[in-house]
């Protein structure tokens, strides 16, 4: 069976509002910080819709039995932000997964050549099978970001279709690049774009989603 990329945009009101606040060169950076959380809030809640594990069972309510059903505390759930930027998602996806673990991430681009390189990897060395692995990252440009966390990830035995992407905006080439090397990954955005300018930026896009976001 051959694979093809999915990659959502969900149409909701409330995205499309956080997304044009955080758009807006004029928001500062208090406000962009809560576009941010927000958007990493509804699109964790989009993204988890057939991901996350669930169980059986009953409980007694104070009328009757009835069957219910729980969120299987069995299964791994993971969080990735990739620093700096996907921490500005994280708030939002903790709040609808609170018991996750979080590993993270540091990646950063070289301005020139807008390779990725790997500063700090607080991956464990093996994820136990099955393990669900939602990766925050703002910005899909190039790629190249992405693209280098996904390769640790199977590296240590994800799952690529166990994967979700939750990211603000995406450039085509990110998303041809994904699709090629990781046909079977989800990506969830609330937005893709026209394409990227000579310096490797999303456009229209947001600017630089890190410097936004810590004000630097
Ligand atoms: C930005 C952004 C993504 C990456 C996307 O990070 O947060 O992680 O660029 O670009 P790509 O798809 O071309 O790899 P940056 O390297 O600027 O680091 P920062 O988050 O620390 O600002
Ligand atoms: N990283 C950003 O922060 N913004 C872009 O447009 C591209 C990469």
């Amino acid at each position: 069976m051959s694979l093809t990329l999915r990659v959502y945009v969900p149409s909701h009101p409330l995205i499309k509002h956080w997304l044009s606040v955080a758009r807006d060169e004029s928001t500062p950076t208090v406000l962009f910080r809560s576009a941010m959380t927000e958007l990493g809030r509804w699109l964790t809640y989009e993204a988890t819709r057939d991901w996350l594990p669930t169980t059986e069972s009953e409980v007694q309510t104070p009328l009757a039995p009835c069957p219910a059903t729980f969120i299987d505390p069995e299964v791994p759930i993971v969080v990735v932000p990739i620093l700096r930027a996907g921490l500005a998602l994280l708030d939002g996806a903790q709040a609808l997964l609170p018991l996750a673990s979080i590993y993270h991430v540091g990646l950063v681009r070289n301005e020139e050549t807008l390779e990725a390189s790997c500063y700090l990897n607080k991956l464990p060395e093996q994820m136990p099978p099955g393990t669900r692995v939602l990766v925050t990252d703002p910005m899909l440009a190039t790629g190249g970001s992405s693209h280098s966390l996904l390769k640790l990830l199977v590296e240590r035995g994800v799952d690529p279709s166990l994967i979700r992407i939750v990211a603000v905006v995406a450039a085509p080439q990110a998303l041809q690049l994904l699709g090629a090397d990781f046909p079977a990954l989800s990506i969830f955005t609330a937005a893709i774009d026209e394409g990227l300018n000579d310096r490797g930026y999303i456009v229209p896009g947001l600017g630089d989603a890190g410097d936004r976001t810590f004000g630097t």
